[in-house]
């Protein structure tokens, strides 16, 4: 079970991942993209070890879901190597069959740094260590680690991971920024070109990867890639061309081997109006009616992203308190589009409709 990369990266070639993100991950978007790329893994928002080992009620509503998001990440975050050497075991013993755990050593919220959390374990070396130690010793399933260049340059990052790996890391994840530059700056992606030079382990690279296109110029030496933004807009955007050329694969996917161009997938109106409708079907069965509503707003807008036609639905979209409006609005969209169904947003087939402006 521990070289479960191993076997992943001889059958997949490169491995793809959708990014955990507080506040927009559950199962519905998880099924909602793994339904167009069955090839990607997930991995959660981040959840406290401690939490987690103090309330069956987290683990019963986190832990749960569709056999189509497997194999699932769960990821968790803390400080102490005995609380995540316990919530390690709890995942791993429950009935929810999780593939592997991630440790969160990426996040810059200065809360969370300054309670010694997240990227602060960048600083910690010796911590960071029997963190990783203490999990592999309480569960038979891989551990990964997701982070960052450094906490603020001061820090050697081939040093770091090189720690990791000894303590039995199976994969590690760099976001390309340090915990200081948090949400701005460019990627800068060749010190973990340099890493993956003096590690065994899978390195994966995050940050900015658009497309297909892209992530090929930026994977290089790598083993794979981690994106999230851009599959708001177009959740085919983890497609690769030589899955496009397989008919297997695209029997399981709604991809059309046609909208594939120039190595970048470009959805139609009516790919992307299916995608919502699925998303918002799956987020009705799995969520109470409230929590629904304001969850599938922000994902409805995004699809629409390269759709700046539909102000006036956009507006509805976000309003939205029910699957049946939510249907309704998406159908007038079909409606007063139906000549457009079939056209791709993203290469501007679509022309303006002034009344809509
Ligand atoms: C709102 C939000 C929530 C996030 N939550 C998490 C999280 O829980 N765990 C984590 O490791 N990264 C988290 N991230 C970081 C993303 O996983 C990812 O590293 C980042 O968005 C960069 O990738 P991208 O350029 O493809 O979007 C979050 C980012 C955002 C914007």
């Amino acid at each position: 079970m521990k070289d479960f990369w191993k076997n992943q990266l001889e059958k997949n070639k490169k491995l793809v991942f959708l990014a955990p993100m507080d506040w927009y991950w559950d199962s519905a978007y998880r099924q909602a993209m793994k339904r167009v790329s069955p090839h990607i893994f997930c991995v959660s928002e981040f959840y406290s070890a401690d939490w987690l080992i103090h309330s069956k009620f987290l683990a019963d509503s986190v832990l749960p879901h569709n056999e189509i998001e497997d194999p699932l990440i769960i990821q968790i975050f803390w400080k102490d190597p005995e609380v995540f050497a316990k919530a390690a075991k709890i995942i791993s013993e429950s009935k929810y069959n999780i593939a592997w755990i991630d440790i969160n050593m990426w996040c810059p919220a200065k809360k969370v740094v300054r309670s010694w959390h997240g990227s602060c374990l960048l600083i910690n070396e010796q911590t960071a260590f029997e963190i990783v130690k203490h999990m592999h010793e309480a569960t038979h399933l891989p551990i990964s680690v997701k982070t960052r260049l450094s906490f603020d340059w001061n820090q050697n990052l081939i040093k770091f991971v090189q720690w990791l790996e000894n303590a039995w890391a199976s994969l590690i994840t760099i976001h390309g920024r340090t915990a200081k530059q948090a949400y701005t700056w460019r990627a800068d992606f060749t010190n973990i070109y340099d890493l993956k030079n003096h590690v065994s382990i899978p390195v994966i690279c995050n940050w900015d990867i658009e497309n297909y296109t892209d992530w090929m110029k930026k994977i290089q030496n790598l083993d794979g890639i981690m994106l999230w933004r851009a599959s708001f807009w177009n959740p085919w955007c983890f497609i690769w061309i030589d899955q496009i050329n397989d008919n297997k694969f695209i029997e399981k996917t709604w991809a059309i081997k046609e909208n594939f161009i120039d190595w970048i997938y470009h959805p139609t109106l009516n790919e992307i109006l299916k995608a919502m409708e699925f998303h918002a079907e799956k987020l009705n069965e799995t969520k109470w009616e409230k929590k629904w509503s304001l969850e599938i707003r922000k994902h409805l807008v995004q699809y629409l992203k390269n759709f700046p036609w539909v102000k006036k639905y956009r507006k509805r979209l976000v309003t939205t308190d029910s699957i049946e409006n939510t249907t309704l609005i998406i159908n007038e969209i079909k409606q007063e589009f139906s000549e457009d169904l079939n056209k791709r947003p993203s290469l501007n087939e679509i022309e303006k409709k002034e009344e809509n402006l």
